[in-house]
């Protein structure tokens, strides 16, 4: 018998359909197929749903009064072929390392349009972003000033900043993943008075360029009102440091955290409401205090990539343990997919070669690691699982290629873009070779 919790069939998105030989396709090509010539395990991301987000916030997120920018934020997932898609969608770009504004430069992304976050950056991470020009550095705290204005000082180049400060949100969304608290690593706190002396202090700087605020409230939210709260606080925050500091707020980045679904229960608001909407909040607190616009930004991450990206794995053996569960022993492992052993994530899996069979148990679905807490799905519906059997694992697109490690001495999977029946790599699985790459022998 199949328990209620353990979900429906597993949802498809963008082009994912099932074909006549019941197998799952993805940008019409078959993942069998996929599996096939790739190997496994296969990260596969679909280009025509990522570029269809993309379109979506760039098209809602717009009015005809306010200057607007979506910026994309990297970590979600980054790749020089990503970098290269987003730039063709129009899209900024949040870094927020050295490692990720390296990709992006190396891909020929404008400087310009790139956000440089960071909350511990080195000086050699700002002399890198503020040498090539990146359009903002996000100064993370006071420590940050000093060192911004000693590198543009010697180097002699002026820098365009927003400062991050943290305005204390509730955002209802896992512990790990919340950014506003008042104990959280990120940014200065809105009510502490010593920011406002850090605003003075760049607002005065002849080497910064002091432009406005950023703040995130959290990853992973689905209570519409915790955005529009993000902006009251904002605004009214704005508002105070004009009065009091006689600056002039002209930019506002927001963040992230779009909700995106995953599984049964996770019910991602409607973005094209929440986006108008957002800009309309901005609008009209703006009008209250008779302060101008702001030029607004947002940065989702999740939201342009998750449901875009499928994991496909092999099956090996499937094992019942004498306690009573069913495991199906997968070719990937919690490398590959972290966030549901870091997080407790849910996701929906189905079998790629077997889409219109009904399922007949509940399995968890684990990988290699010498690790109990290697799981990637727990308790989910499957048709009789058997050795050689293809699982898709569905909404892996964001910060599952990214978050992945070599634990184990595994190597990474390689991530392919379908479209239209073409598929291209556009990360090469890595090799043994590649696992002992910068070990040093005595
Ligand atoms: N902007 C800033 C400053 C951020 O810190 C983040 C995410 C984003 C934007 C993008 O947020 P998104 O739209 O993707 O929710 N590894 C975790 C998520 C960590 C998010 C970190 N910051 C996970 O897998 O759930």
């Amino acid at each position: 018998m199949i328990s209620e919790e353990s979900g429906d069939l597993m949802k498809l998105f963008g082009t994912m359909k099932i074909n006549e030989k019941g197998h799952l396709e993805i940008g019409k090509c078959d993942s069998v197929d996929l599996a096939r010539d790739y190997g496994t395990p296969l990260y596969v991301m679909d280009e025509e749903l990522i570029r269809e987000r993309c379109n979506l916030f760039k098209t809602s997120f717009r009015d005809d009064d306010i200057e607007t920018d979506v910026i994309y934020a990297s970590k979600a997932f980054l790749t020089l072929a990503m970098c290269k898609l987003i730039k063709e969608e129009g899209l900024s770009l949040d870094v927020v390392s050295g490692g990720e504004l390296y990709t992006a430069l190396k891909a020929g992304f404008p400087a310009h349009r790139i956000y440089m976050h960071g909350n511990n950056k080195t000086i050699e991470e700002l002399s890198m972003a503020i040498k090539s020009e990146v359009g903002r550095i996000i100064i993370d705290n006071r420590y940050e000033v000093d060192l911004i204005e000693n590198i543009c000082k010697s180097i002699k180049k002026k820098i365009k900043v927003l400062l991050r400060v943290n305005p204390g949100i509730e955002a209802h969304t896992h512990e790990y993943i919340k950014t506003t608290n008042n104990n959280s690593k990120f940014g200065e706190s809105i009510f502490s008075d010593d920011t406002f002396n850090i605003i003075n202090r760049l607002n005065s700087s002849e080497y910064m360029d002091f432009k406005g605020f950023h703040s995130h409230i959290g990853s992973q939210i689905f209570q519409e009102e915790s955005f529009y709260e993000h902006i009251n606080v904002m605004m009214d925050f704005a508002n105070n440091v004009s009065e009091r500091c006689g600056v002039v707020i002209r930019e506002l980045n927001l963040g992230g955290g779009f909700g995106t679904y995953y599984s049964k229960g996770d019910i991602p608001v409607d973005l094209n409401n929440l986006l108008c909407n957002m800009l309309n909040r901005v609008k009209e607190k703006a009008k209250e205090f008779g302060i101008s616009y702001p030029k607004v930004m947002i940065e989702p991450g999740r939201a342009i990539v998750a449901n875009a990206g499928t994991t496909l794995y092999r099956v090996g053996s499937v094992k019942r343990t004498y306690g009573g569960r069913n495991y199906i022993f997968v070719d990937g492992s919690m490398n590959d997919n972290l966030r549901t052993s870091l997080y407790g994530a849910q996701y929906e899996a189905a079998i790629a070669n077997r889409m219109n069979e009904e399922a007949d148990d509940i399995y968890t679905i684990t990988g290699r690691c010498c690790e109990s807490g290697d799981i990637i799905v727990r308790n989910i519906a499957l048709p009789n699982p058997k050795n050689e059997d293809i699982i898709a694992v569905s909404s892996t697109g964001a910060y599952n290629y990214s978050m992945s490690s070599n634990y184990n001495r595994l190597p990474r999977p390689p991530v392919v873009f379908v479209k239209n029946g073409k598929s291209r790599c556009v990360v090469k699985r890595e090799t043994y070779e590649d696992i002992i790459r910068n070990d040093v022998c005595f």
